[in-house]
């Protein structure tokens, strides 16, 4: 059971403030009858709730899609910098998402921020192999020995990394697409070739493109087929570790 407003609240349609005006105006209705108080115990996922005549489904979790700006930290706290959770409705912040994963704080495009611990755990966990794609900007001319040398692994902290993929875009620009999360894991690698990484974007997260209409800095609720790959990801994604 939850209360009314916390129901609609929670979906980023209105604030709890803004779902009491609603309820005054009989726009809202449980399973068909005009709500009468915001504080009403609903159940979730059984009772319909509609408003203006629309329903709205039950959602347990919500996801969040950023475009992250320079800047940034992805952290929920920070004292001397300010974080992704800054960027969004404070409404959000309050909610306790956090961001699933990390981008440097120069490294900005996609970042899924989220309540749902499990999954975010599941995604990030080395077990699964859930794909990030960057698009690197790189200080010297890459060819095709480092090429080959980054896709098929280099050395990290004594450890090689996965297999990656390069989509060269020119001649110092390249999307290269990772099944690991490790600390600067894309810097480092180019490093290990003797090249430098000078601007990186994420731009596709878990089969989940960033959305090309987000201006930097800007955010939007996940829609429910994102919702629904992002959910499947980790079982798709499953291999050894
Ligand atoms: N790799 C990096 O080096 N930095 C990031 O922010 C993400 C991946």
């Amino acid at each position: 059971m939850m209360r009314l407003d916390k129901y609609i609240s929670g979906t980023g349609l209105m604030s709890r403030k803004e779902c009491a005006k609603a309820v005054k105006k009989g726009r809202i209705t449980i399973n068909g009858i005009p709500a009468t108080r915001p504080e009403t115990k609903i159940r979730e996922g059984q009772d319909e709730i509609a408003l203006d005549g629309q329903i709205i489904p039950y959602m347990e979790y919500t996801y969040i899609m950023l475009n992250k700006p320079e800047g940034y930290v992805s952290s929920t706290d920070d004292p001397s910098a300010p974080t992704v959770l800054d960027l969004v409705d404070e409404r959000y912040s309050r909610m306790g998402l956090f961001p699933c994963g990390r981008l440097d704080r120069d490294t900005t495009g996609l970042l899924i921020l989220t309540d749902n611990g499990p999954l975010a755990h599941r995604l990030l966990s080395p077990k699964y192999h859930c794909e990030k794609t960057y698009l690197a900007s790189l200080a010297f001319i890459l060819d095709d020995e480092t090429v080959n040398k980054v896709e098929t692994g280099v050395v990290l902290d004594g450890k090689i990394t996965k297999p990656a993929k390069i989509e060269i875009l020119g001649p110092t620009q390249v999307n290269i697409t990772l099944t690991e999360g490790r600390y600067h894991q894309v810097k480092r690698m180019f490093e290990a070739v003797g090249n430098k990484v000078l601007k990186l974007k994420r731009i596709c997260f878990a089969s989940i493109p960033l959305d090309p209409s987000l201006e930097s800095g800007e955010w939007r609720l996940l829609t429910a087929d994102e919702t629904d790959i992002l959910e499947a990801a980790p079982d798709k994604a499953k291999g050894e570790n």
